[in-house]
């Protein structure tokens, strides 16, 4: 909190009462309302929370219009060229860079939780074959909350344990959930080999025949993680929020942002920009489509562009279009139909005018979509992906909360718009 007051006119015009401001150490400050209603009656209206803070937090830092993301305070830059997806995560926990002996601890103990319960495995068995993954994955992290039933929220030791559990754990039960799409064999986890390519081991090796792991394949795949690691409090991360703040077991909380994840608004963007470039076609249809994207009476609108806080450019876009450019280099697919389609239909987007003065750029699921799509990823999986490099954001962000001075469950009031109070009308008068 601050000192520093906000102005603002009561409803009559009359007076002038003050609002106290809280300042981060970036940013915009905030209003704070709490006394609002109960002082003057009236509640704040913002539905989409564009202009809402729901909390402070110290994990992660968006400057939209600069397009800044920084986590812990370093930029996602730097974090992309010179770390790596395990260090960003213990950096997104912690608080701080581990030292050596600090991420040896931390790399051993996900390595030694990657296995899950055996029985969690005949869960699978009872979805159909084409249930899409992101129905499956909710509900078999949904199941892990069966599984520890009695985690102590406020207990450190629980809450790093039940950390560790659920960043180690999710790459296996999402291979899982590909594996039963095949009808192939589950491949359990190798620990010997690193995050990104264990969970490549696990989605494209069969018992019947060695395979590889492509070191470019795992290198685009650890990137890919740094980059959707957290985003503050988007769509699921406040879900979880919400959820957790409740009280319910965490892996339930989990489980509602992996739901929250999937819309095609949010995470599913990344399924939505192929299934999008599979409509287009061919690079004759786009102007067809950029004009429906412009109608106003037309619902389809460009997936992978735009982005609620992002209105000049998405940093984390840039980073992955070099990546992009570089897995298909290597896997010789960059004079394909579909990469020149979303080139050519990026260049046409960056050029409009209707794109220009909304601010909607190329969003990271423009490119991510791609890249999996080269790495042999199916489209169904992408957001699956998203949601296993998302959960060490979701873990912190449900850790920072329930470590508050002031937790309270979240309850956002609403602006009442139905039948004012009337008497109830026997069915024989109706
Ligand atoms: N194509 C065409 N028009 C668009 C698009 C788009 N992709 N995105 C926004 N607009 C227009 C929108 O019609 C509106 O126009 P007007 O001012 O004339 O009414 C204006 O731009 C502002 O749009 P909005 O819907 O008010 O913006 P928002 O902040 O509520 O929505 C968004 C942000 C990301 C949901 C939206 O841009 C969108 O639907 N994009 C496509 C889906 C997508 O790529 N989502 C992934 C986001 S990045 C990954 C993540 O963090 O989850």
């Amino acid at each position: 909190m601050s000192d520093k007051t906000f102005k603002l006119h009561n409803l009559d015009g009359s007076t002038i009462s003050e609002l106290p401001l809280v300042e981060g150490s970036m940013g915009p400050p905030a209003v704070d309302v709490r006394k609002i209603f109960a002082d003057q009656g009236v509640f704040t209206y913002d539905p989409g929370f564009g202009a809402t803070v729901s909390c402070s937090s110290d994990i992660t830092f968006i400057n939209g219009q600069e397009g800044v993301l920084l986590y812990r305070g370093y930029p996602i830059e730097q974090l992309a060229e010179k770390s790596n997806y395990m260090e960003v995560c213990y950096l997104l926990l912690n608080g701080e860079l581990p030292n050596p002996t600090e991420l040896e601890g931390f790399v051993d103990s996900i390595t030694n939780h990657t296995m899950f319960n055996e029985s969690l495995l005949r869960f699978y068995n009872g979805f159909h074959h084409d249930a899409h993954p992101m129905a499956m994955l909710s509900g078999v992290v949904g199941c892990l909350s069966a599984f520890y039933p009695g985690v102590d929220m406020h207990n450190a030791h629980d809450q790093m344990v039940f950390a560790h559990r659920i960043i180690a754990k999710i790459p296996s039960m999402a291979a899982a959930c590909y594996k039963h799409s095949l009808g192939q064999p589950f491949v359990y986890p190798q620990n010997h080999l690193d995050y990104s390519s264990n969970l490549l081991n696990m989605f494209f090796s069969v018992p019947a025949e060695p395979y590889e792991v492509d070191p470019i394949a795992a290198e685009a795949m650890d990137l890919l993680f740094i980059l959707h690691a957290d985003h503050e409090q988007n769509c699921s991360t406040s879900t979880v929020r919400l959820a957790g703040s409740s009280g319910t077991n965490p892996y339930a909380a989990i489980a509602a942002g992996i739901s929250a994840l999937w819309g095609p608004s949010h995470g599913g963007a990344n399924e939505a920009v192929l299934s999008m470039l599979a409509e287009i076609g061919s690079v004759e249809n786009i102007d067809k489509y950029v004009a429906k994207a412009k109608d106003k009476n037309d619902p389809f609108r460009l997936m992978g562009f735009g982005h609620r806080v992002y209105k000049n450019f998405d940093p984390r876009a840039t980073i992955i279009r070099k990546m992009c450019y570089k897995v298909l280099e290597n896997l010789g697919q960059v004079d394909t139909p579909l990469f020149d389609l979303a080139l050519k239909l990026e260049e046409v987007a960056l050029k409009d005018e209707y794109f220009i003065k909304r601010g909607l750029y190329p969003n990271v699921d423009f490119y991510s979509g791609i890249i999996y799509k080269a790495l042999g990823i199916p489209t169904s999986m992408f957001t699956v992906m998203f949601a296993i490099a998302r959960t060490v954001g979701w873990v912190a962000n449900w850790t920072e909360m329930m470590n508050a001075p002031s937790r309270r469950i979240g309850r956002p009031r609403q602006v009442y718009t139905g039948a004012v109070k009337r008497d109830y009308v026997g069915i024989d008068k109706r």
